[in-house]
């Protein structure tokens, strides 16, 4: 699984779907552009959503607001006061952590050391070995596996209730039953705001202290009244916003997993107080369902439901992907109250109440949050998509097998050899095709190659112009997946594509 995932960030690299911030001064950590085929697939991923949450529901409008807001937003979002992570810093290596990872780091060990005990057995048992059975019985395993949910649940308690001087004990604890980890020399835990802090205003003296917003939901909840007003929207009724968020994240890893810039697409659905679990429910399996479409594969997936409530929530869960590195969180799903809008209410001093028509009266509404981060959304599709096929003769190809409708280009244009008008021809299928796809020339390296290029890309036509096409205006058009070749006239292209990138 780690060659897995190295060969996942390598591949973005060297097909330029993403490069190491400023790289030429070593990079900066936890921060990544997209490049050239990167943008498109990421536009494309942003597209599919903003089309299934705004475009597909009447009731849903959009918003793009703006990074900087009024410092009193992160007052009264809690972002102030409750937005941090623990750290402890190793005294001997100098080196900081975040002490919920680091516990996490440990619980894994515990699952590593299981999954070898288990292994070795199956190797003895050969076909006849049950795993489930010996994960209850075996008493070695049985003591790792429950020392492995035991700290994880005692870390959740711990931290929960702000108790970090029982974090400290369980670390200190951990090294001694993982004593290949060296004995380590710690200080105590403290709490660290995770907003990026900066400054409104020219001179020193009067500059205003500003955050980077560390998600995009607070400017749909301070806009609530305005789009309400504005666009006559009637209770339960959603709005939509795709955007840049910030956090200073400490254990920055995994690639663009966690990153300290990232985009998060999230949409604040607005309903009446007492109905939320009704819409809570409905927005789970509607965004389950949205992720099952693209058809990476629903074993991919799963729920984890909170039980541990943030303190503005009433329900929560997300909604789980098998990264390269296992189950993670792809997307939230929160059922907030009225905590936001109510908040907002006494920090700003103004109503923030929806009036019904048909009772004719004032509520504050309640919340339903779907809150999912487009660079994971990436990771999930780029890393699943990445494979390596074994072909007929034996050899093999690397093939990136997205989803045709977020494919950054829709299919290359190559002219069988330079010359003979060849190019020409190739050029002039492109300038009729450009304006309904991204379309890309390669004339380089014999067509093979280009072919497999094309596979590693992602692109899911290669369209081939060769001496028949002059004759009777006909093409091969070969099928990334099944690297099958037809024959067809040029004017079908456009209808054959189409069919296969539209949802
Ligand atoms: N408004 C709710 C909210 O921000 P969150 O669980 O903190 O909730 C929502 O974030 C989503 O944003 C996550 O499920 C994840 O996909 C994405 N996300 C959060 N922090 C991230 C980071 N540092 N890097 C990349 N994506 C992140």
């Amino acid at each position: 699984q780690e060659d897995l995932f190295k060969n996942v960030v390598s591949h973005a690299k060297e097909y330029g779907f993403i490069f190491p911030s400023s790289e030429i001064y070593d990079g900066l950590s936890a921060v990544y552009d997209y490049a050239q085929n990167g943008v498109e697939l990421k536009k494309n991923i942003r597209e599919y959503w903003w089309r299934a949450m705004v475009q597909m529901h009447e009731n849903i409008v959009g918003l793009d607001a703006a990074i900087l807001m009024h410092p009193t937003t992160w007052k009264a979002s809690g972002h102030v006061d409750a937005f941090n992570d623990p750290l402890i810093d190793n005294k001997d290596s100098k080196k900081r952590y975040r002490a919920d990872v680091l516990i996490e780091d440990y619980a894994e060990k515990l699952n590593l050391k299981a999954k070898k005990e288990i292994e070795k057995a199956r190797e003895r048992f050969g076909e006849s070995f049950d795993e489930e059975q010996y994960k209850t019985t075996n008493p070695r395993v049985m003591e790792y596996l429950s020392k492995e949910r035991e700290i994880l649940e005692r870390m959740g308690k711990s931290l929960g209730n702000g108790d970090l001087d029982d974090v400290k004990a369980l670390i200190e604890e951990l090294e001694i039953a993982c004593p290949e980890s060296g004995s380590r020399n710690w200080t105590d835990v403290k709490q660290f705001n995770l907003m990026f802090g900066t400054k409104l205003g020219a001179s020193a003296e009067n500059a205003m202290d500003l955050y980077l917003r560390p998600e995009t939901a607070q400017g749909i909840f301070v806009n609530f009244l305005n789009v309400q007003k504005t666009g006559r929207m009637k209770i339960p009724f959603g709005i939509a916003q795709t955007g840049k968020a910030f956090r200073n994240e400490i254990v920055a890893r995994q690639f663009i997993f966690r990153m300290r810039e990232f985009e998060q697409m999230e949409m604040q659905f607005f309903v009446k107080p007492g109905e939320e679990m009704k819409w809570y429910e409905y927005w789970k399996t509607t965004r389950l369902n949205w992720h099952l479409s693209l058809g990476l594969g629903k074993q991919n997936y799963r729920f984890h439901d909170h039980e541990k409530l943030a303190h503005y929530a009433n329900a929560a869960a997300d909604i789980e992907f098998n990264f390269p590195f296992g189950f993670k969180e792809l997307e939230g799903i929160h059922s907030r109250t009225d905590f936001d809008l109510k908040a907002h209410e006494q920090y700003s001093g103004k109503k923030l109440q929806y009036f019904d028509n048909e009772t004719n009266s004032n509520y504050v509404p309640y919340v339903v949050e779907t809150s999912v981060g487009l660079d994971r959304m990436f990771l999930a599709v780029f890393a699943t998509s990445l494979k390596e096929d074994t072909l007929e003769d034996g050899s093999t190809r690397t093939v990136l097998a997205l989803p045709s409708v977020l494919a950054p280009t829709k299919a290359a244009v190559l002219p069988l050899v330079k010359k003979d008008g060849l190019p020409e021809v190739a050029q002039s299928i492109i300038d009729d095709l450009k304006w309904d796809f991204n379309v890309a020339y390669d004339e380089k390296d014999a067509v093979g190659r280009r072919y497999r290029r094309q596979d590693a890309l992602g692109t899911p036509f290669c369209i081939t112009v060769d001496h028949q096409t002059l004759e009777d205006k006909t093409v091969t058009i070969r099928h990334r997946d099944s690297m099958k070749q037809d024959r067809v006239a040029i004017s079908e292209l456009r209808n054959i594509i189409n069919e296969e990138v539209s949802v």
